[in-house]
């Protein structure tokens, strides 16, 4: 195990129901830092170059729709096997499979509205969170 960075979004579904600090709050608990932040929205463009990877599956559209629709709080979450740490707590994509406990299962709306983003792998951690932040934006 090594000290690892991933980034964290807080979906519009959960940013709108007041749910930002509950969300961070799992993350602190479990021991993973946040050592940068912001709330910010996505226009459909910008959505739809995050969400790249998928631009061929069926559900792209209505993703960057959903992802562009209000704000977003992305943050950078660091610790011991931050990436896959991360992962756990958010559970499976699907709320309705997520585990008890994670926050898809108690916080997320639906396979779409699923509360949070983590990215996937320490590539795509490092790619994600360039996409949102400066070196001088992350401590
Ligand atoms: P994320 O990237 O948001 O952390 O989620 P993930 O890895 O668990 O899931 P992924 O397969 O990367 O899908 C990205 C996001 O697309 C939406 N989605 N909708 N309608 C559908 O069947 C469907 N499947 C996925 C979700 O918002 C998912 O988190
Ligand atoms: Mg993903």
């Amino acid at each position: 195990m090594s000290v690892e960075r991933t980034l964290s979004i807080v979906k519009p579904d959960a940013v709108g129901r007041n749910l930002i600090g509950e969300i961070l709050r799992r993350f602190e608990t479990a021991g993973l830092k946040i050592v940068a932040g912001k709330l910010l929205r996505l226009t459909p463009e910008r959505a739809q170059a995050f969400y790249a990877v998928h631009k061929e599956r069926p559900f792209f559209a209505g993703l960057c729709a959903y992802m562009s629709s209000g704000p977003i709080f992305v943050s950078v979450l660091e610790g011991e096997n931050a990436i896959m740490k991360n992962r756990e707590i958010m559970g499976a994509t699907d709320p309705a499979k997520a585990a008890p406990g994670t926050i898809r299962k108690d916080l997320g709306k639906d396979v779409e509205q699923n509360a949070v983003h983590g990215s996937d792998g320490p590539e795509t951690a490092a790619s994600e969170i360039a996409f949102f932040f400066r070196p001088d934006e992350i401590f």
